[in-house]
């Protein structure tokens, strides 16, 4: 029998697989992660970890835990995980892809409609009882079908299920992959998608340098990582009106502290990163964390493993 520490309480009823298998099964209660202190207690004596993109696993955390065979994270994003740190201590590292890709791709276009036709502000003058008339020059937005979209990160799964929804609208798909002229792709669009992995290369591909190169007007949508995105340069985007809007279903950190400056900036929508929360994705997301599991803690090669960059 092995023992499992499951760092939060997830969608269906997957974890009743490792239990059936003869597995203990631990889930840290309540709606919040536990505290890195309150992790390193929990993996001492565990085989098997099924986390979420909140924990971070460091070699610290990995020497705390020296029974260690087998990490599922609980999506398809694995920069919460120090692979080399795992890889040198054996320990597998498995991920959750595809079941996820349309439930993102879709919510990408939820905000991607939302920032570009006013939806929020549109809908808080309805319920505070603005809204008087049918306004003529009321809540004029962008066009979006017909226009141009940077895809940074075309791709990959959810990059590439992002440009098939543009084409659906008629965009135009402007794919920016990793070695292409990215500030060359972010003058000429009006929407740009971001859908890298994060990485130390990505990280704040969208500094300022790269905002002073985009399309006047253009509106940014996030919903891969927030560390994708310098917050400060963002903010004083928004602010100068260099950009129309920007849609982040991601932050750096999440949540945002209620005074980050970001939040005050205008022409803005955050989510509390839900791209995949559908019950379909986080269900199936489950019952893959629990094949990784079953296949690591026998000793067996992941189904699902994060790839090697
Ligand atoms: C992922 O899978 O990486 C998402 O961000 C959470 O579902």
């Amino acid at each position: 029998m092995s023992r499992v520490f499951v760092a939060r309480a997830i969608a269906g009823n997957a974890l009743q697989r490792l239990t059936a298998a003869g597995h203990e099964v631990e889930v840290w209660p309540g709606n919040l992660p536990p505290h890195p202190i309150e992790l390193r207690d929990a993996v001492a004596d565990a085989d098997g970890l099924l986390s979420m993109l909140t924990e971070r696993l460091d070699a610290a955390l990995l020497d705390a835990a020296p029974q260690l065979k087998v990490i599922a994270n609980y999506a398809v994003g694995f920069d919460n995980v120090d692979l080399a740190a795992t890889a040198a201590r054996g320990i597998a590292v498995g991920v959750t892809p595809d079941v996820l890709t349309d439930a993102t791709a879709d919510l990408t276009f939820a905000l991607l409609l939302a920032a570009a036709r006013r939806l929020p502000e549109a809908q808080q003058a309805v319920i505070q009882g603005r809204w008087r008339t049918f306004e003529p020059r009321g809540w004029l937005g962008a066009s979006v079908h017909g226009a141009s979209i940077a895809i940074v990160g075309a791709r990959g799964r959810i990059g590439g299920a992002v440009a098939r929804r543009a084409r659906g609208f008629d965009m135009e798909v402007i794919p920016v992959n990793r070695g292409d002229d990215l500030h060359a792709a972010l003058a000429r669009a009006d929407f740009v998608s971001l859908h890298t992995p994060l990485t130390p290369r990505t990280r704040h591909l969208i500094d300022d340098d790269a905002l002073a190169a985009t399309k006047p007007g253009a509106i940014l949508v996030n919903t891969g990582r927030g560390g994708l995105v310098d917050q400060d340069a963002l903010a004083r985007a928004l602010r100068e009106g260099r950009l129309r809007a920007a849609a982040l279903d991601v932050t750096d950190p999440e949540p945002l502290p209620p005074d980050d400056p970001l939040l005050a900036a205008p022409n803005l929508i955050v989510l509390p990163h839900i791209g995949s929360a559908t019950h379909q994705a986080r269900e199936a997301m489950a019952e893959m964390a629990v094949d990784n599991l079953l296949a690591g803690l026998a000793d067996e090669p992941l189904p699902y493993p994060a790839p090697q960059r």
